[in-house]
């Protein structure tokens, strides 16, 4: 795992899109694996501005997003379609038959994960994976206790989840109790993932990620197993890490190796 502490969100999400951009400037038909929360939208935010003012090109790329709320209409204003088109997709030149978003409507479900799954074959894998990380260390809405090998499926938002989520919507009640979700062991078939994380409310979750053993109780620690992972934190995300000055330096040590 590389760790990379920022001072800040906003530098953080300025160091994601700059990873991101080069990875689309290197292979322009870049297939994306997308999350949504208040994580990455600095790093949409930069990337919009980089289309804008740099010209930077989404007319080959692909991207596919990991969830979407179960049993809500892609217009509803919470829903991950939403999202995806308000604060990405609507700003930048992507195809939108190159837009993968789950279904949070389909009836025959097992079918349609399949297909999901199916379809992320055929585009090629994702080339490169965004993950934001929740308070209980789920990635997508895998929530602890998940397979660390599942697939693409509905399963149960976990109660600090929907607590968490609660803000967006007009009460708890209103938050949807299931989602439909990329597995763990499909966000581990990514040829690279790119992990997200700012703020206290993190650091736990975080230290359980990087340091913590390898546990269903926190699905995102499977991250460790990943020989591409870019762990991208906030000072106070980092706060927890025991051998967050280690990580510090050997980032400053790869960056010298790499200048030659
Ligand atoms: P957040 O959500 O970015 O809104 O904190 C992250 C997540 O739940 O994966």
């Amino acid at each position: 795992m590389r760790i990379i502490i920022e001072p800040d969100y906003q530098a953080l999400s300025k160091k994601a899109a700059q990873i991101v951009a080069q990875r689309i400037k290197r292979k322009p038909n870049i297939v994306l694996g997308l999350a949504t929360g208040l994580t990455p939208l600095g790093m949409y935010r930069e990337l919009v501005r980089m289309h804008k003012e740099e010209g930077l090109d989404f007319s080959k790329v692909t991207t596919f997003n990991l969830d979407e709320y179960w049993k809500i209409p892609s217009s509803h204003p919470q829903s991950y379609h939403f999202f995806m088109w308000d604060n990405l997709f609507s700003h930048i030149n992507i195809n939108p038959e190159r837009v993968y978003i789950p279904s949070g409507t389909v009836d025959e479900v097992e079918v349609y994960c399949q297909w999901y799954e199916e379809e992320i074959r055929r585009a090629g894998g994702i080339d490169l994976q965004i993950l934001g990380i929740g308070r209980d260390g789920h990635i997508g809405f895998n929530e602890p206790g998940s397979s660390l090998s599942s697939r693409t499926r509905v399963k149960s938002i976990a109660p600090e989840t929907i607590e968490d989520n609660a803000r967006f919507f007009k009460d708890k009640s209103q938050v949807p109790r299931y989602a439909i979700t990329m597995g763990v062991g499909t966000i581990m078939e990514a040829k690279e993932c790119v992990l997200l994380a700012s703020g206290e409310s993190k650091a736990e979750a975080i230290r359980k990620c990087v340091e913590g053993p390898i546990c269903a109780e926190c699905p995102a620690s499977i991250l460790q197993l990943h020989p591409r992972v870019i762990v991208i934190l906030d000072e106070e995300a980092s706060q927890r890490l025991n051998k967050k000055e280690y990580y510090r330096y050997v980032e400053e040590m790869s960056l010298n190796l790499r200048k030659g």
